[in-house]
């Protein structure tokens, strides 16, 4: 059995797909699953790009065995050494013991960290290094920090393939459907796209940014990566999603409401904000419960929304514990440029909206916190809708002011 898919005349997809790992590096939900992308090139030469995680090396295998049908494996090109695309090397190397091993000199460091045995097999590259398989020739691009130091992408300058590794990768099984326009990528993919790129790569913007400049000046007519469709169309669409989560610039505007509630009363303070932002004309609002949403997806949405609002009961005097830890990821993420509004709540002594302002302030950068933060004693009374309303004002404001700096640049 195979389940192997044709990408050009002589490239096949020969990777596998994984729906029984619930949380991907052991941290993020995949409930739509996750493929793990591997390409066999059938050239004068035989040329295998990266491998699988080794939980489904056993369908890898046969799909190689399949496409290989006889001939044998020359080599395997190592783009990214993280296991979940490298743990079956050494199962292959193995199976095929006159393959020999393309890598650069950091990836062939951590082959000997993580036990390979590659030994008398390695074929160094490094950037701008090139090789001719027969028809095909294959150039070099280091890619550090996209998402691991050793990582980099192999061009095809014959038919302008970009084997991107993790770059242009997304969280969802293919289950047979290989290129993004055989899918609604749109609707179906798009979040988990971001949900995976903010989430992984997120606080490495800048080495993504520095690979699409080195990727603005080849000719990309496919882009395979190791995660998700591959692209053969409409690739500018992918690349300025990408381009815009690198640079921290929000795709839409929009509010993200995240809440953290203990007895409703917060929440309470939350849709009484968002009702006052829709009746005011922004109906963008996205409302999610930070102790039920798992922090991947406020990642996302945080990389997503041009507005943040954050609303937190006080607990220990602090900012309370799971709104904590969603600041600290999207510190961590290096999430920037975004206008925030600060509602907090307090029975005896609120502390959380001062606790929240002073760690935007002291960590992340380009946040710009609007005045008139809503403090809630308990419960919400006349005098904190009126704070309500003024904070739906100043949001309101801020994105007239938002419309008018776009449209001066534009003149
Ligand atoms: Fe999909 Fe960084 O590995």
């Amino acid at each position: 059995m195979y389940t192997v898919r044709k990408v050009t005349d002589d490239l096949y997809w020969v990777g596998a797909n994984e729906h029984r790992l619930h949380l991907f590096e052991n941290i993020h939900p995949i409930p739509r699953g996750v493929s793990y992308n591997s390409y066999l090139l059938m050239d004068e030469k035989t040329v295998l790009f990266d491998t699988v995680d080794w939980a489904v090396c056993r369908e890898f295998l046969n799909n190689i065995e399949h496409v290989l049908d006889g001939r044998d494996l020359d080599y395997v090109i190592i783009n990214h050494l993280e296991p979940d695309h490298a743990a079956s090397l050494d199962e292959v190397l193995i199976r095929y013991p006159n393959a020999k091993v393309i890598s650069n000199n950091r990836a062939f460091m951590m082959m000997h960290q993580f036990g390979f045995h590659v030994d008398g097999r390695e074929i160094e590259v490094a950037e701008g290094d090139a090789m001719s398989f027969g028809k095909h020739e294959i150039t070099w691009v280091e890619a550090p920090m996209v998402h691991w130091p050793e990582a980099m992408v192999s061009f095809d300058t014959t038919n302008g393939v970009l084997f991107s590794a993790d770059a242009f990768g997304t969280f969802g099984a293919l289950d047979g459907k290989l290129f993004a326009d055989e899918v609604n990528f749109d609707r179906d993919w798009l979040d988990d796209a971001r949900r995976y790129l903010t989430n992984i790569v997120g606080k490495y913007g800048p080495h993504v940014q520095d690979l699409l400049k080195k990727a603005g000046t080849i000719d990309i007519k496919m882009i395979c990566p190791l995660h998700g469709p591959v692209w053969r169309k409409d690739l500018g669409y992918f690349i300025e999603k990408y381009d815009k989560w690198s640079r921290y610039e929000p795709e839409e505007d929009g509010v993200l409401l995240v809440y953290a509630s203990m007895y409703g009363n917060t929440e309470y303070a939350a849709q009484c904000l968002a009702t006052k932002l829709c009746e005011r004309g922004m109906t963008n609002v996205h409302m999610y419960d930070v102790s039920k949403t798992h922090v991947s997806y406020l990642v996302s949405e945080a990389f997503r929304l041009s507005h943040i609002v954050l609303a937190s009961v006080t607990y220990n005097l602090e900012i309370y514990p799971v709104m904590h830890q969603f600041l600290n990821e999207i510190r961590m993420l290096n999430l920037q440029n975004r206008t925030v509004g600060i509602i907090e709540n307090g029975t005896w002594a609120p502390q959380a909206g001062t606790r929240m302002e002073e760690f935007l302030d002291d960590n992340m950068k380009l946040m710009d916190v609007l005045g008139g933060e809503v403090t809630v004693t308990s419960s919400l009374n006349d005098s904190t809708e009126k704070e309500l309303d003024a904070l739906a004002d100043s949001i309101i404001e801020s994105f007239e002011k938002i419309k008018e700096e776009k449209e001066q640049a534009k003149a």
